[in-house]
């Protein structure tokens, strides 16, 4: 099992181009379900999951055929074509590995009148039900059957009906399979509360390229006038704000500067608000965004909300920062029940860091040395390696496969800019 090995105390300054979308390629892939014609996909990241999406989609009948990446372009670019759909069934070893295969749901039912996902079940960071996406598949006429640990869902009529939901806990994956599964339904449907995530903005900006009627792109109140049927696309996935966001906190941690290319301003303003409250300098440019460290780090005190309130998956990552800031500062995950797990390990590398239900307070600046760790999930794995670029001495992050999932290339990046860091084969 690879481990990322970091010598810190390097501080980092160059540029770091910024990699397509995890979360919008994993709810834009779907929608290869919805037409029998051809979709492209370009700025595609290669990443884990993203592979394990397109393996998904293949056992589904879904073929996917990867270009080179042509002179330029940093991401994939992959044409997939579902022309002959063999099995409306996601399987329990696919989605017990990711989760977001649960994306396949809306977009199947839509297309072939039935869907049966395994239930995800819980993961490291919470329980994470899907109870909002049967709601609104329900609120479109679908059946909803529980049984052996799957779910199938039936549009009884062949088609869904369009209809309203209002979602009463914001959820971009119910969002997501909400609105894949709206687009191709008998009449209107109407989203009230819906996920507002610039991944959605996405995901809805593809399904007009492909013929969907919708309106409030961007809003919480979404209306989608379901049509008969949908066209193939060429369409290229966002910039990744999550990635983009974890190395602007690197270059606060290190008292660097670091140049992030390809990032859209309107969709990084939650984090930059932060980031320029701990005390670095955001200069956006023509090709990107400048994130500089000219003074000791600042304390904050942030809450995780929905877009466009400061993203849950960037609170790791901050939290990692904050360790080295100049006193107590506050922050308040509101989104999922566990997502504190990178706290034990950050302890472990000298942080002092105090957890209270879903707050945390951390007491800085504290110096992080180096050590052996571990995280469970993605984005507490990117806090450790954010701590090893500024501790004293080595850090291993263990459990790399975490890493591969969200962060394409991540050593190469991180290199190019002045770590100290290197993939290790366990052997
Ligand atoms: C997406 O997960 C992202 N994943 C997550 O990113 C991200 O943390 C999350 O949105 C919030 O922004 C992808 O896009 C693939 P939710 P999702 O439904 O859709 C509760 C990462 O690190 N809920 O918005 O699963 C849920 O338990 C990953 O890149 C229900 O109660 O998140 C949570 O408390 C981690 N019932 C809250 O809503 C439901 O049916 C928000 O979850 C669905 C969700």
């Amino acid at each position: 099992m690879d481990s990322i090995w970091i010598r810190g105390g390097k501080t980092l300054k160059g540029e770091i181009p910024i990699s397509g979308a995890k979360n919008a390629a994993l709810t834009l892939l779907p929608c290869a379900l919805l037409t029998e014609e051809k979709l492209t996909l370009t700025n595609l990241p290669r990443l884990a999951d993203v592979d394990t999406f397109a393996h998904l989609l293949n056992q589904l009948g879904v073929s996917t055929h990867v270009a080179g990446v042509k002179k330029g372009e940093i991401g994939r670019r992959m044409t997939l074509q579902a022309d002959e759909i063999v099995s409306t069934v996601a399987p329990y070893d696919m989605v017990r590995k990711m989760r977001a295969s649960v994306l396949v749901l809306g977009p199947m039912l839509a297309r072939m009148g039935e869907s049966t996902v395994s239930l995800p079940g819980g993961c490291a960071i919470g329980d994470r039900p899907i109870d909002l996406h049967l709601k609104a598949l329900e609120a479109m006429g679908a059946e909803i059957e529980l049984a052996a640990g799957y779910v199938k869902a039936v549009a009884p009529k062949g088609r869904l009906d369009g209809g309203d939901f209002s979602f009463p806990v914001v959820s971009v994956g119910a969002t997501e399979n909400a609105v894949m599964a709206a687009v191709l339904a008998k009449g209107k449907t109407q989203l009230f509360n819906a996920a507002r995530e610039p991944e959605i903005v996405d995901l809805c900006n593809l399904l007009v390229a492909m013929g969907a009627k919708i309106e409030g792109i961007g809003s919480g109140h979404l209306i989608i006038e379901g049509v008969e049927g949908l066209h193939g696309a060429t369409y290229e996935v966002m910039p990744d704000r999550i990635e983009a966001g974890s190395y602007a906190c690197a270059a606060g941690i290190t008292g660097g500067s670091l140049h992030l290319l390809g990032v859209r301003p309107e969709e990084m303003l939650a984090t930059t608000n932060v980031l320029a409250q701990a005390g670095l300098a955001i200069e956006f440019t023509d090709k990107g965004m400048k994130v500089s460290a000219h003074q000791p780090l600042r304390p904050v005190a942030v809450s995780t909300a929905p877009f466009p309130g400061f993203a849950t998956d960037m609170q790791a990552q901050l939290m990692a920062m904050l360790c080295v800031a100049e006193g107590q500062s506050f922050l308040e995950e509101t989104i999922f029940e566990n997502r504190y797990m990178h706290v034990p390990e950050l302890r472990r590398m000298g942080a002092d860091v105090e957890v209270h239900g879903r707050s945390a307070i951390v007491h800085g600046p504290k110096p992080l040395t180096g050590a052996s760790v571990m995280a469970t999930d993605l984005r507490a794995s990117m806090s450790l390696v954010l701590a090893g670029l500024a501790a004293e001495g080595e850090t291993e992050v263990l459990r790399v496969y975490h890493l591969d999932r969200g962060y394409e290339r991540l050593e190469e990046k991180l290199s190019a800019v002045g770590a100290t860091i290197e993939r290790r084969s366990a052997g």
